[in-house]
Order: C-alpha cells, then structure tokens, then sequence
C-alpha cells in the first residue's frame, strides 16, 4: 500500500536558500525531513541558521517556543543521501544545472522507495530534460517555489510530458497541505509567473531605452496603478544579474524569440556591477528615498476652465472624470457616442491613450494613462503632442489634477506606462493559456501571490475589454514593427466571440 504523503519523510537535498525554506515548511507541517547538501557542514549550518532564525520569530511573537523546538528536532542534517533510504518525498533545490539534476534523480531512483514522491525546485529548467536518464521519468514532477519559501504562497506544481497526472496531483495536495496555494503549470520556459512577469520588466526597460521616462516615474506610475513596487525598484531589489539571467534563459529557451528579448540597459548595469539594492547601487542609490514620492499631492480647488467642456466615451474613466465635475458645480456636456474617452475643452482633447501617440492624434491632444485606481494622489502618465498650444500643455496637467491623479509627464511615446505593461501582461497570459500553460484561474493566482500582483491578467481583461487591449497591442506593433508586440491570437479569438465575429 501506498504511504501517505501527509505524513511520509521528507528529503530536501540543496541546503542553501531555497532548501532551507522547504525544509521549514515541511517541518512546520509536521514531516520529518532529512537535509542534505554534497557541500559538507552546509547542511547542518543552515540548521543551526534556521533555528536561530525562528527563534527570532519567538520573540517577536510569531511562534512559542515549543513549535520552534518541534520544527527544528525534525529536521535532520544527513551527511549520505542514502541516511534518508525511507523518505516518501525528495524535493531537490540544489544548483540550476541539468547534469547535475539528472545524476541526482537517477540516484534518488535507485535510493528512495518506488512509490516516493520526486520532485524538482526548478526555476528555468524543462522537468522532461531533467528527468533524462531516469527508469521512470513519469515519477518527476515540478514544484517550484518562491522566494521566501515560509512567505510565499504560491507553488507552481509543473508537469513535463512524461509526468503521470497522479504525480502531479500528489505533489498539488501536498502544497496544499503545507498552506500554500497550488497552481497547475506545463513545463514551459518560465512556467507561469516568470515568463508571463517578463514584460513587467521588458516594458519599463524598453521606456528607460527610448529615453521616454525616468526610473521613479515609471515606478510611481505603476504604483499609482496599485503594484506594490515599480519594475525599476523591483529589478533593483531582486538584483539586476538574477533578472537578466532569467530573462536571457527564458530568451533563449524561446529559440530567441524577440518578444523576451533582454535588454541593453539592464545588461550595461550588470556589467557595470550595478546590480540593484545588494551593491548599493542600481537604478536607484542605495539607501534610496522613496522613489516618485506624491504624498504630497493636492488636487486643485477648481477647474481650470469652465466654458465648452465635454466627457466623451463611456466606462468608469468617463464616469469619473463626470462625477468630479459635478462636485465642482462645472457644466458639461456628456457625448455618450464618441470614438475616444476623456474631456474636451474647446477644441482641446486630454484622452485616454489607446496607444497611439497625441502627435499621430492631432494639435492640441494630450493623452493620458489607463488609471486603474481612482484614490486621489495616483501618479498617472501623460504626454502632448509636440506642437500642442503652450495654454494646452499647461491646462491638460490641472485638469488631470482636478480629477485626482498626480500626472507624471513622459515623453510621447505609444501606450505611455500603466497601459503598455498591462496590455502585454495579458498578452502574455493569453499566449499562456492558448498554449496550455495554465487555466486563467490559475495564471491569475499565480500573478497575484507569485508577484504580488494587484489583481490578476484576466481580471484586468475584464475590465478592460480585449478590443481595446488588441487596438493597444496593435499600436504598439505599428509604431515599432517587429515581433515584440504581436497579439495573442487568443486574444483576438476572445474578441470575436465577444462580439460576434466579423461578419
Ligand atoms: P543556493 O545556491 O542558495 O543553494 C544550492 C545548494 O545546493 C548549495 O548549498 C549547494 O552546496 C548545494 N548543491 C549544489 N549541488 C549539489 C548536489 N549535486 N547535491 C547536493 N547539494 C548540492 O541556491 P538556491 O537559490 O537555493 O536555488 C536552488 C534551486 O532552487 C535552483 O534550482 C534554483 O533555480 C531554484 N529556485 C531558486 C529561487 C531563488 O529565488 N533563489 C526561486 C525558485 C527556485
């Protein structure tokens, strides 16, 4: 009869970061685990680190002291893989490499019981290559962590093309059963969270490339649209060297596809040793001020015109940007049926951007953001056409201001900030979900507790609609021609049955 996984033996084997917190957890669930790591003394190092860093957790009130002696006496430093012959699950977190993945499962193979759990902590490689050289690669299964293993929640359980389903569902109850939350991914470069986060990262590199913004307004940006941090200051913070090797792998698995194309900016701070928090310097100096701070902001007492104004379009910007208006006492006239959403004042037009730039779009045009969050003081994007009238460059801002964002004028570039980054990351997430990757559910998850995203991709194409995300990525594509901004034929698809279809 088969062993419970709730209760079998754990083998972690890899004892540096990722397998520390695997082990913790494990223990905290009540396993006894079994570390070992080829280095000798590491393994029983970082039980001793461990223990000392719950006992921090003690004092601070997080844990009694009686779980803290539980969890770390479950833990076993071994010193031979074969001290843990009777383990039920071995997850491996040793170094990325794939030789070194497959001399150790076909060990474990021959070591463990025939109907141990075998898993892999991998961030990038294929579980199918891994497996190679195993008599039984069906066993293999992904279960890829995140870092802090003890505070993340999010486990995406990989299956490659030889992985039997039981496996995989095993290692998904398992997760489950440590409080985390599981997600189903096929082994595909970047899984889940790290290929559909690709173009949180690329967009902003692409924006700092072309000159269009700074580092801090890109960031206040995006944390105007509710992210916890801005790319810049979150490559920053997971080191510029770790980012870009990521996204070179994912690059090049993709056989160089060139919508994962690395970019020059972050390889010349990587070769420059401006890795980001760990070096002291990134795109920020550290220790930093908070970057694109707008708490001081106060929205504007009045309008800063009253005569000819109108909302255009419909939605929840236009609802907005009436409802301020109201409050101001000013007189508008509403245009339900209108080919674009903002305010018109004369014959002046502040827009939402559809990703086209206010030159393509006229004289005195400036276009602004997709503000998904409404509290006042939210840094928004906007830019004006080149030969906008001096009066219209100064009024669009205030208005913008009236309506409760901080505006953050960048260049003019398609898609501005918020906008781009949004409508390639559910791009991305189509392509997923086309490919099989992952259900929407589970991308959504995925992004939510992997990245700490503020809501998922689907939610956003939601509310956002996929024509108009399609006519952006469409932009997108026009302004810069290539391969980076293609639309997910899912995406399209999705549209159509929206509406019916062409015909
Ligand atoms: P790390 O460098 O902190 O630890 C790796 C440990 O494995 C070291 O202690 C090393 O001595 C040991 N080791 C190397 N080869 C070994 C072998 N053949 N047998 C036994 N032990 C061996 O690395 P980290 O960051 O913990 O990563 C481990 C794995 O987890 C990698 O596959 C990595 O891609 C993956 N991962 C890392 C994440 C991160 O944020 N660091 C996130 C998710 C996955």
């Amino acid at each position: 009869m088969r062993h419970n996984d709730q209760t079998a033996d754990v083998l972690v084997i890899g004892a540096g970061v990722m397998g520390s917190g695997i082990a913790q957890v494990a223990a905290q669930a009540g396993h006894r685990v079994s570390l070992y790591d080829s280095r000798a003394g590491a393994a029983a190092d970082a039980h001793e680190r461990l223990a000392a860093t719950l006992a921090g957790l003690v004092e601070r009130g997080k844990l009694t002291g009686d779980e803290v002696t539980a969890t770390v006496e479950r833990i076993t430093p071994i010193a031979e893989l074969t001290a843990a012959g009777d383990a039920g699950i071995a997850i491996e977190a040793i170094v990325e490499d794939r030789e070194a993945k497959n001399r150790l499962f076909v060990q474990l193979e021959r070591i463990l019981p025939a109907d141990a759990l075998l898993a892999s902590n991998t961030s990038s490689l294929s579980i199918d290559a891994i497996a190679r050289g195993m008599t039984q690669p069906e066993r293999l299964v992904g279960m890829h962590f995140f870092n802090p293993v003890p505070l993340m929640r999010l486990v995406e359980v990989v299956s490659g093309l030889q992985t039997d389903s039981d496996s995989a569902a095993r290692v998904f109850a398992l997760a489950g059963h440590w409080g985390k939350t599981a997600v189903h991914a096929r082994s595909t470069p970047g899984f889940i969270v790290n290929r559909i986060a690709r173009p949180f990262y690329a967009e902003a590199l692409n924006l700092l490339q072309e000159r269009a913004a700074e580092a801090a307004e890109i960031d206040a940006c995006l944390r105007g649209a509710g992210f916890r941090m801005g790319p810049c200051e979150l490559m920053d913070l997971i080191g510029h060297d770790v980012n870009f090797a990521v996204t070179r792998s994912v690059f090049e698995a993709n056989f160089f596809d060139k919508r994962y194309q690395p970019s020059l900016v972050q390889q010349a701070l990587v070769e420059a040793g401006h890795l980001g928090r760990k070096s002291g310097r990134g795109f920020y100096d550290y220790p930093a001020a908070g970057a694109g701070d707008t708490s001081g902001f106060r929205p504007p007492d009045a309008p800063p015109s009253r005569d000819n104004i109108g909302v255009r379009g419909q939605g929840p910007v236009a609802e907005h940007m009436a409802a301020i208006l109201q409050q101001h006492n000013c007189r508008f006239e509403r245009i339900n049926d209108s080919k674009w959403i903002g305010l018109q004042v004369d014959s002046a037009r502040l827009r939402l951007t559809d990703g086209r730039t206010a030159a393509e779009l006229g004289r005195d045009i400036a276009v602004f953001d997709l503000p998904l969050v409404h509290e006042p003081g939210s840094a928004l994007a906007w830019s004006h056409a080149e030969r906008a009238s001096a009066n219209w460059v100064e009024q669009a801002p205030r208005w913008l201001a009236l309506f409760g964002f901080a505006p953050q004028q960048v260049e003019d570039t398609p898609g501005l900030v918020v906008a781009r980054t949004l409508a390639m990351l559910i791009n991305e997430a189509a392509d997923a979900v086309q490919q099989g990757v992952c259900s929407e559910v589970d991308a959504n998850r995925a992004m939510c507790l992997g990245v700490n995203y503020p809501a998922g991709p689907f939610e956003w194409l939601a509310s956002w609609g996929p024509a108009a995300v399609i006519r952006l990525v469409d932009a997108l594509d026009a302004a810069y021609r290539g391969e980076r901004y293609r639309v997910s034929p899912w995406l399209r698809q999705r549209a159509w049955s929206d509406t019916g279809g062409h015909a």
